[in-house]
């Protein structure tokens, strides 16, 4: 499949009051034309930094400095224009969040906030583009759609109105939909419903999505690659199948460990990867796991793991256990 997104030695670093902190630090994946890449870590690892890098959401006048290159079918968007930025968020690239209420405007109704967006980047008529909001309300499972097109975000139940983001986020026909945690906020029931519509459109519309999740039993269903990442860093990279099959990283293995399955023993505590994310300013000399890993040598504390290449082609994992073994070899 062709590369979409390259993203390359991504660094993303904030002036915060205790000095510059690098939330991103090294960050290199790509996103293929029509495929879902998933994103996952524990909370506070750069998965959001990282998608918003992309985008260029932050304040770069005063806050951040990004460093490395975000290649959209090749154009580096870290060297555009803010107006340009802007171009590319209305026309190629969506993202969906947790929470549809702070994305969607309040005082519009869902039809006119999807006719406008329609309309930034299509010359129709207010008429033709509400046909169009309709279809696109349809497209997401929005019952009776005629009618909730004229609902303001606050009619809507929380599904529905996650929904119409989609909806919204769907009509400028990106070329690539970030959804960071779409359905966090939502009950299990309507967390697979929303999850099976997101994929549905992926077949559909056959956009690239990036799709960030704590989740790995949504990842399971619905990704066809995974990216596991700590502390800023890509810690394991491969196929979903053979990431669940052949877990390789320590903490990808826990991750993988700690996920309830439908033969769990509930009168057994579910396994947790002991210790906690250091913080960012504490990140030592050494892997960044080795405060938590049970695998860890003297070496792991003194020097820093690159990734390096398994046998199964894409398979990458920063660990010193397989820096040398049998078919593993580092990667560029
Ligand atoms: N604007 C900012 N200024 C300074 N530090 C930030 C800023 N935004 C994020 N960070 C830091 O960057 C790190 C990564 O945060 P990020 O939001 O990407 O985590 P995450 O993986 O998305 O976590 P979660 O699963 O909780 O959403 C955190 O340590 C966070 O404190
Ligand atoms: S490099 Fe060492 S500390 Fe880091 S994950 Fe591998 S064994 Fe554990
Ligand atoms: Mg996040």
């Amino acid at each position: 499949m062709e590369n979409l997104l390259k993203v390359k030695e991504l660094k993303t670093s904030f002036q915060t009051l205790r000095g510059e902190v690098t939330a991103v630090d090294g960050v290199s994946f790509e996103v293929k034309k029509g495929e879902i890449l998933g994103i996952v870590g524990e909370s506070g690892c750069g998965k959001s930094v990282t998608s918003q890098s992309i985008m260029r959401l932050y304040n770069e006048k005063e806050l951040v400095k990004y460093e490395g290159e975000v290649l959209l079918e090749g154009n580096n968007l870290l060297k555009l224009s803010e107006k340009e930025m802007r171009s590319v968020r209305g026309n190629d690239i969506a993202m969906i969040f947790q929470d549809a209420l702070s994305s969607l405007n309040p005082v519009f109704t869902i039809g006119n906030q999807i006719v406008e967006a329609i309309r930034l980047h299509e010359k129709i008529s207010k008429k033709e583009a509400k046909k169009r909001a309709v279809e696109l309300l349809r497209l997401t499972g929005i019952p009776i759609p005629e009618k909730r097109v004229d609902a303001y975000p606050h009619e809507l139940s929380g599904g529905m109105r996650q929904r119409a983001m989609i909806a919204l986020a769907l009509s400028c026909q990106p070329k690539l939909l970030i959804a960071d945690e779409p359905t966090t906020a939502l009950d299990v029931t309507i967390q697979a419903q929303i999850m099976d519509l997101i994929v549905e459109l992926n077949q559909k519309m056959g956009m690239g999505i990036m799709l960030i999740t704590h989740d790995l039993g949504v990842v399971a269903h619905t990704c066809q690659r995974v990216i596991v990442m700590y502390l800023g860093q890509i810690v394991e990279e491969g196929m979903v199948d053979e990431i669940f099959k052949n877990p390789s990283h320590p903490y990808t293995k826990g991750l993988i460990k700690s996920v309830p399955t439908t033969n769990t023993d509930v009168s057994r505590k579910l396994y947790t990867i002991k210790g906690v994310v250091p913080l960012l300013s504490e990140a030592g000399e050494g892997c960044r796991f080795c405060n938590r890993c049970e695998m860890a040598t003297e070496k792991c504390r003194t020097s820093k793991p690159h990734l390096y290449s398994m046998k199964n082609e894409g398979h990458r994992v920063r660990c010193f256990l397989y820096e040398k073994g049998g078919d593993c070899h580092e990667a560029k």
